[in-house]
């Protein structure tokens, strides 16, 4: 399979995003035959997963293929044997690496209509959702789509019923009567595990965009952790009994923000270099999420709700980055330019002019990028999401104390199939 990486040169690029699809797509479905058998004590049959760019794996390339064409192109998905993952990232996204350890495939995103593999976990975030209820969607709004949590929300609630209507003419009629699938069990429905990790989309773009001020990126916190709990609430009535709640990374160490608000003065910035404005953002979100977390588990005490901190992980690498293997903990690996590798005008996965000169984003090394926690500095790299899986596993920065109490499989976790 290796030799045919490079086959996207020979190929127009038409040619070229449908057979790096396809090939992806067999490519992770011969997976589970392997890898399916579970570990004793990571029980969970499967993973649901909800929130934005950060775990989204194709659902919202799939919905609009022209308006996030390049995440199907090198150099994201770098990581992968044949490229073209459709993830913001250059390998696997938190979501996969849980998976992963949890012996599965990579998770599927839910819209993508050919060659999913369901049985070990379903992904329903979409780049480009926020975690609050979008109105007045139109289709020229550049990264913004309009599948917010209560849109994926509705999209697990059809799910569920049609895995339902599967089984029962499965059961009742026989194999003959349903097309062959791979799907989960439905009595694997609440055993599993469901992720919920949202509001990086709502905070990013309305300071990327320059619509809101931080100061209104703080207000907006209320709604925005509001938005995640009511759908944690939907995900509980349609019968999940296992939660992970995530929280957000320091807004203010994301490299793209720290250039589109640069120029802050010396005491504007903390002990790692992140904007300490930008960070009051999460911090207060990560607050509140961890309170709304500790009152849902009140409130629905036959609900089991871990909260994974990636916040702390990410101020792990920051504290320590050269025993993450990190050079760049600021920097994008895949950008141009300034302090942070990051210009507005040409970015990760794009070519073009910046002043007079020109500038190629279509390669990246994928062993240079593991340097770095950002990748095309806004979202974080592998290096970055695996290092929160390993903790997670490891049962650092998540609650309650213990974590998954599992023993995870992590020969997967740097394999580049
Ligand atoms: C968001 O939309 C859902 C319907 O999908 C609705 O039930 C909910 O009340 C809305 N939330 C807000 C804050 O408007
Ligand atoms: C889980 O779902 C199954 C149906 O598939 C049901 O029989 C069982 O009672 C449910 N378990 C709980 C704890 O709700
Ligand atoms: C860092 O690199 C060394 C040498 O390649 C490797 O043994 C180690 O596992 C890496 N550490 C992490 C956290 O990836
Ligand atoms: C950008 O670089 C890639 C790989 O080095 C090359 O194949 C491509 O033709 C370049 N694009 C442009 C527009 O020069
Ligand atoms: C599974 O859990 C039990 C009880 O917590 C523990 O004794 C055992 O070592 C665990 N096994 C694995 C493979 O992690």
């Amino acid at each position: 399979m290796l030799q045919m990486e490079r086959m996207d040169l020979k190929l127009n690029m038409w040619a070229t995003k449908h057979v790096l699809i396809v090939m992806s797509s067999l490519l992770m479905e011969a997976t589970p035959l392997v890898w399916g058998k579970k570990l004793p004590n990571c029980s969970y049959p499967a993973i649901y997963s909800f929130g934005d760019s950060l775990t989204d794996t194709g659902n919202s390339i799939a919905a609009f293929p022209d308006q996030f064409a390049k995440v199907e192109l090198d150099p994201y998905g770098t990581e992968w044997p044949m490229h073209g993952a459709d993830r913001y990232c250059d390998g696997k996204v938190l979501d996969d690496f849980l998976e992963f350890g949890f012996r599965g495939t990579p998770n599927y995103p839910y819209l993508r209509s050919i060659a999913g593999v369901f049985e070990y976990g379903t992904n329903f975030a979409s780049a480009g959702g926020s975690a609050r209820n979008v109105t007045g969607w139109k289709p020229d709004n550049g990264f913004n789509t309009p599948f917010s949590l209560n849109v994926q929300l509705q999209w697990f609630q059809r799910y569920k019923v049609r895995i339902e209507v599967y089984y029962y003419y499965k059961n009742t009629l026989g194999d003959a009567a349903v097309v062959a699938q791979t799907l989960p069990t439905e009595a694997s429905l609440n055993q599993s595990l469901y992720m919920v990790y949202a509001g990086f989309h709502d905070y990013f773009f309305d300071l990327y965009e320059k619509k809101r001020t931080p100061g209104e990126g703080l207000d907006s916190v209320p709604d925005v952790t509001a938005a995640i709990t009511t759908t944690i609430e939907g995900l509980i009535a349609a019968g999940a009994l296992t939660m992970l709640v995530v929280n957000l990374p320091p807004l203010g160490c994301i490299p793209a923000l720290l250039t589109l608000y640069s120029g802050a003065t010396g005491d504007q910035y903390d002990e790692f270099g992140c904007l300490k404005e930008l960070n009051l953002i999460t911090a207060t979100h990560n607050e509140v999420l961890s309170d709304e977390v500790i009152k849902l588990r009140a409130k629905y005490p036959k609900v089991y709700f871990y909260y994974g901190n990636v916040h702390d992980v990410y101020t792990d690498i920051l504290k320590a980055p050269s025993k993450y293997n990190v050079t760049h903990p600021l920097k994008a690996a895949c950008g141009y330019g300034g302090d942070y590798n990051f210009n507005e005008k040409v970015q990760c996965g794009e070519t073009g002019y910046v002043g007079n000169k020109f500038v190629n984003l279509t390669k990246v090394d994928h062993a240079v990028a593991a340097q770095y926690l950002s990748f095309d500095g806004i979202h974080l790299s592998n290096t970055a999401n695996k290092a929160i899986a390993k903790a997670f596993f490891d049962a650092k920065h998540i609650t309650p104390t213990g974590g998954f109490k599992c023993t995870p499989d992590y020969s997967r976790f740097d394999g580049r199939t």
